[in-house]
């Protein structure tokens, strides 16, 4: 089923409310909810940690996609998984040891995300397709909302959808997903984009309908 999801990133929520917030999106047409998860150590901001997800989960009726931009990876996968993660993704650049990683991920009992940053080939790709549930291609650099989409990516996503051929892999594109860019990427073959700033612009907790306008024009 190729019929593309949006999945609102969290990050550019109402940090204050984040359960009426992701209620709110749900409500206004979300697929799933990203939760994007940053260490301070891998990317250059800090976000939230398991207690956090763990509160989040109650909230959540869709799917909580759980974004890991920490490194190391393999020490915090049980404790995602127990607060109720349905995808771990992990960085493939997080570690020497993706290959276990993703292995730990799924024995967890959580779907296996892979993110590529915007630098990475698709050469180590080739190695782990049995081992994903989805690859996530990077069209920032990872860290923040709000920053340009980065057009070289396009072709990544075009050769990935080639490589991934008919298996059940889904293709996440995060990181300056607008009305504009999202049809770059869904004709090369992404069927789950990431928006946080083209979601939660121009509304707020009080105020939620410009999400759902926002949703529906990606
Ligand atoms: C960046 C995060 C993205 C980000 C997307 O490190 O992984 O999910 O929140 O934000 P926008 O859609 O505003 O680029
Ligand atoms: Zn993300």
């Amino acid at each position: 089923d190729r019929s593309i999801k949006i999945a609102p990133s969290i990050l550019s929520a109402d940090f204050a409310n984040f359960g009426q917030e992701i209620r709110a999106i749900e409500a206004q047409g979300a697929d799933w909810v990203h939760v994007d998860v940053m260490d301070g150590h891998f990317v250059p901001n800090i976000t939230f940690g398991p207690p956090a997800v763990k509160a989040f989960r109650p909230h959540v009726s869709t799917v909580m996609d759980v974004h890991l931009m920490i490194a190391p990876v393999d020490p915090y996968i049980d404790a995602f998984a127990e607060a109720g993660s349905d995808i771990i993704t992990a960085h493939l650049e997080a570690g020497p040891h993706i290959h276990r990683t993703l292995q730990a991920i799924r024995a967890a009992g959580c779907k296996a995300g892979l993110s590529l940053n915007p630098g990475t080939g698709l050469e180590d790709v080739a190695y782990l397709l049995d081992l994903v549930d989805m690859v996530l291609v990077m069209t920032v650099n990872p860290g923040f909302g709000g920053q340009k989409f980065i057009a070289s990516q396009v072709d990544k996503v075009r050769r990935l959808r080639q490589m991934i051929g008919d298996r059940p892999i889904h293709i996440q594109v995060d990181g300056g997903i607008t009305p504009e860019t999202a049809p770059l990427v869904a004709k090369a073959g992404a069927d789950v984009l990431v928006a946080g700033s083209a979601v939660f612009k121009g509304g707020s907790v009080e105020n939620p309908a410009p999400y759902g306008e926002n949703i529906r024009a990606i």
